[in-house]
């Protein structure tokens, strides 16, 4: 008999000398040999800390994927072995572990579902919905296929409408872009779709004014955030918002195929889940989560991801990754043929830099770097042809330098 992930939760929770074990067999992200909270110029600190990593060449693609460090690797290679030397006998406390994730991203108790992705977290959030023919969601036109489909999907299913706006991308202040937003309602929308860091430039939206504003008119916000955990410190009960859909196997660094999906509280019991598991009756949290059996080792090693950031610091490690940007942002507006797509104001910039560089297109770019063992992202989406370049801990000032140094004589 194999256990699944929900068995083996009720098991350590009904037999506290089994969940006592298995707690003390997993192992931790060690905390003591990780500089805490080192400045963002402390470059032996974060030389230590790339030291964590097992990265060849240079990662400059976190926006697709994070690396995962050796203690969440660790983590989840333990555990996946314990776990097959006797079927369902290493269980998970998952009642601690929540707690520590929500702590994390500041979601209120009970509130989080850990799902594989963003892309599936939006799509439980549109499904979930009582949305009906021509009911509208607004959208921008910066959005990744993983907040976007599941809209585009019950358009032709369900004849919703799906409507996009061009956002300003350099924008002065916070109210440009809600002007910009509010500018594209009409009295049909029912729900803002909103990225909380636009994938193709890494602009960061005002997440809390419009959810406030949305709120006043009765419309919900489902927040595509697949950035920010790990990125940028939040806090998503001062956000505010209905839904909030991300990824963990990006910045947060944690083991492929681990999402979130955080849901304000007066919304769980009334939204319908998209797997019929033999929870989706459940009125809280679980009928979202539970979609029968799923990989708890996977779950052992996002706990260690939020263990090894904590133990950095999110703090510092905000500061590190987008003083990196500015960096970068910087050395790159002195090459001519460089044109920046992402904000100038840094208020607005995250950890991702996104440009064109004149003569050349970001194919051949994305191939000149790959040569150099430097992994980038095209984002060809829309014909925007954009070099997005992603600055996270394990990048050093001198790797951006040889970057942009490369970059200053491409062909
Ligand atoms: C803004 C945004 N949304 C959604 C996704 C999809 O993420 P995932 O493939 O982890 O579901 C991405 C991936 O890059 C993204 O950048």
């Amino acid at each position: 008999m194999t256990l699944s992930r929900r068995d083996l939760l009720t098991l350590a929770a009904a037999v506290p000398a089994f969940s006592g074990l298995a707690r003390a067999r997993l192992p931790q992200a060690s905390r003591s040999s990780l500089p805490y909270q080192p400045a963002p110029d402390d470059e032996a600190a974060w030389e230590r800390i790339k030291n964590e990593f097992v990265i060849d060449g240079l990662h400059l693609n976190t926006g697709t994927l994070g690396a995962c460090p050796l203690p969440v690797m660790d983590a989840t290679f333990q555990h996946m072995r314990a776990f097959e030397r006797i079927i369902g006998q290493e269980g998970i406390d998952m009642v601690a572990f929540k707690t520590e994730l929500e702590t994390f991203i500041g979601a209120w108790p009970g509130s989080v579902a850990i799902l594989r992705n963003t892309t599936e977290a939006m799509n439980n959030a549109a499904a979930g919905l009582d949305l009906k023919a021509g009911d509208e969601v607004l959208s921008t036109t910066h959005e990744h296929i993983g907040g976007r489909c599941c809209w585009e999907l019950l358009a032709k299913r369900r004849g919703i409408v799906y409507k996009t706006f061009a956002p300003p991308l350099d924008p002065e202040s916070d109210a440009e872009l809600v002007a910009a937003w509010q500018a594209a309602v009409t009295p049909r929308t029912k729900v803002l779709s909103i990225s909380h860091v636009l994938f193709s430039t890494g602009m960061i939206q005002p997440v809390a004014e419009l959810v406030r504003w949305a709120r006043g008119r009765g419309i919900v916000t489902v927040i595509d955030g697949a950035h920010p955990p790990g990125m940028l410190v939040n806090n998503l009960q001062a956000l505010d918002a209905d839904f909030y859909a991300t990824s963990a196997h990006k910045w947060l660094l944690a083991p492929q195929g681990t999402g979130l999906l955080i849901v304000r509280p007066d919304r769980i019991a009334t939204t319908w889940p998209l797997i019929g598991s033999g929870d989706w009756a459940a009125a809280d949290i679980r009928r979202f989560e539970d979609v029968g059996t799923s990989n708890g080792s996977l779950v052992v090693g996002l706990r260690a991801a939020v263990q090894f950031q904590n133990a950095i610091g999110r703090e510092a490690i905000e500061a590190r990754a987008r003083s990196l940007a500015t960096r970068l942002h910087d050395a790159l507006s002195t090459i001519p043929r460089v044109r920046i797509y992402s904000p100038k104001r840094a208020a607005f910039r995250s950890a991702m830099v996104s440009f064109r560089m004149e003569g050349t297109t970001g194919e051949k770019l994305q191939g000149y770097l790959g040569a150099a063992r430097i992994r980038t992202r095209r984002i060809a989406e829309f014909d925007y042809d954009y070099l997005r370049l992603s600055t996270h801990m394990y990048v050093l000032p001198r790797d951006l330098d040889r970057t942009v140094e490369l970059l200053r004589r491409a062909p």
